[in-house]
């Protein structure tokens, strides 16, 4: 039976424009779908594809967060007479499947143009070159029956608009993308959040990178405030996370909100999930260090979602080992107690692919962010595993010189360990020689960002400043962070 494919105007949000493509990739891949590319630049905000039905667009629309909306499409063209031309035929072609739009009872038609502003004249004049339409409603501004849309791109640069658009583009609106959720979802409202806290929608494109389905089992090791669990637990994955950091997962850590003093008694990353009506995909959080392997083998996840530390805004630590404890924590006569030691990047990431090839169900994904300075990006930067294939790479930037690149692996082969002669070495290879100095290259380039060291040095000096000021005069000064201290253990007490 031949497929009646039809055409679709994906119009995207010009907003973490790299991450797209890699997106409309993992929701085909998701679903199954099948399509059609008609236009190739993809930075435009306008892309044309063709989907076998409606139902497909509709797929499609129900989980990406880059798109706006579809738009059926009747005409495109990049001269005016061509437009109308076009825009007439495919009326005329169509006319027995179009009618029920046509002879709706209320319609709105949209002008949207891009790179280049139009009054509402212009804008009405527009509408009205298109008076051989044979709409037969009432024209309904605030609920249409059905909603038309004519669209002009004008480029992509603002400071070189060009004399006549390169698309002229018209269709009916079938269905929007996902981006409410970014709303629904955003930090702003969120029970419990932090200074690392992902934000709703670079949390929900990992989701969707990570092709999380309703059931899966997801893990995210590195969970902080559970931002990621919120994204995936949207979806319908059952979530689990780990963090070294027993006050964050605990939620007692220092309010990040400049308007909080104290944690309320009920932040939990529960709670966040709770909040959004997803507690039931809650499963756990808990206290571990990642660089010391806790689950067993035989455990398996669907995906591994993940932003770890790059030591910039939080420690990149691991609990030390018996083997080579630091002298200044641990004496004969000391009781035992765990310290901590710099958890170098590279060893983190060699960690984080090889938990993926252990742990991942084949086909599973793991999908982590990778910090670097941009003048030592290339692509032997990226670590590799050998059972895990790297299926998408974007890029966003960050402060200064640094950008961080969103990593997307896909287990494609069982890793069997007692395979390998040494049980100790994994399979990843890393010539990570920019995530190694991340840090160090993100606080010394520019020479404005200073150090953690360096700040430290600097409050207390002026701690200790104050301090004497205080003695001169007679007083003694209050030790605000440990009221503050107390008063979280009490609470969580
Ligand atoms: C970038 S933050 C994650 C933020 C998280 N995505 C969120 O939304 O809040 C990295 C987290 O890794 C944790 N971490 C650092 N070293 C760790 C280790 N060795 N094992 C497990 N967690 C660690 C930190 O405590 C921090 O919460």
């Amino acid at each position: 039976m031949t497929m009646l494919w039809k055409k679709y105007i994906l119009w995207f949000a010009q907003e973490h424009v790299d991450f797209r493509v890699a997106e409309f990739e993992s929701i085909v891949k998701l679903f199954g779908l099948q399509f059609r590319n008609l236009s190739e630049h993809r930075l435009k905000p306008f892309w044309l594809v063709e989907f076998p039905n409606d139902e497909t667009a509709h797929q499609y629309a129900s989980r990406s967060i880059a798109l706006r909306s579809i738009i059926e499409l009747y005409s495109h063209a990049r001269t005016f007479p061509e437009f109308h031309k076009q825009l007439q035929n495919h009326v005329h072609l169509h006319q027995e499947a179009l009618k029920e739009f046509f002879k709706a009872n209320s319609f709105k038609i949209t002008v949207e143009t891009y790179n280049k502003h139009f009054s509402q004249r212009e804008k009405v004049e527009k509408i009205e070159t298109m008076d051989y339409l044979p709409i037969e409603g009432a024209v309904n501004l605030k609920n249409p029956q059905v909603e038309w849309w004519y669209l002009e791109f004008w480029g992509l640069d603002p400071t070189a608009v060009p004399a006549e658009p390169e698309d002229i583009l018209f269709g009916r609106m079938l269905v929007h993308g996902q981006r409410h959720l970014i709303k629904q979802l955003s930090l702003k409202q969120r029970k419990f959040i932090g200074n690392t806290s992902m934000d709703a929608q670079l949390s929900l494109l990992m989701a969707n990178q990570a092709l999380v389905r309703d059931g899966d089992l997801v893990f995210d090791p590195f969970v902080g405030t559970g931002s990621l669990l919120v994204s995936a637990a949207k979806f319908g994955g059952y979530v689990l996370g780990a963090d070294i950091d027993f006050m964050m997962v605990h939620a007692r850590c220092r309010p990040s909100r400049i308007t909080q003093k104290v944690r309320d008694k009920d932040e939990s990353i529960r709670a966040n999930l709770q909040q959004y009506g997803c507690a039931n995909r809650y499963m756990d959080v808990l206290v571990a260090d990642f660089s010391n392997p806790l689950w067993h083998r035989r455990i398996t996840f669907d995906s591994i979602i993940t932003d770890p530390p790059y030591g910039i805004r939080e420690a990149t630590e691991k609990v030390e080992t018996k083997v080579n404890p630091k002298d200044n924590t641990r004496t004969a006569d000391m009781a035992h107690y765990p310290s901590t030691s710099h958890y170098a990047l590279h060893h983190l990431y060699a960690d984080l692919l090889e938990f993926g090839a252990t742990h991942l169900k084949l086909g599973g994904r793991l999908v982590c962010w990778l910090p670097f300075h941009r003048e030592d990006y290339n692509e032997t930067i990226i670590p590799q595993h050998t059972h895990l294939r790297l299926v998408a790479n974007s890029e966003q930037p960050l402060a200064g010189n640094t950008a961080r690149r969103l990593l997307t692996y896909e287990k494609h082969m069982e890793y069997i360990k007692e395979e390998k002669l040494n049980e100790n070495s994994n399979d990843t290879q890393l010539t990570t020689a920019a995530s190694q100095n991340f840090r160090e290259r993100y606080f010394n380039t520019n020479g404005e960002i200073e150090s953690r060291q360096e700040r430290r040095m600097r409050k207390a000096a002026l701690r200790e400043q104050g301090r004497l000021e205080m003695e001169m005069r007679g007083k003694l000064p209050s030790d605000g962070r440990a009221k503050k201290c107390d008063l979280n253990k009490a609470r969580f007490n």
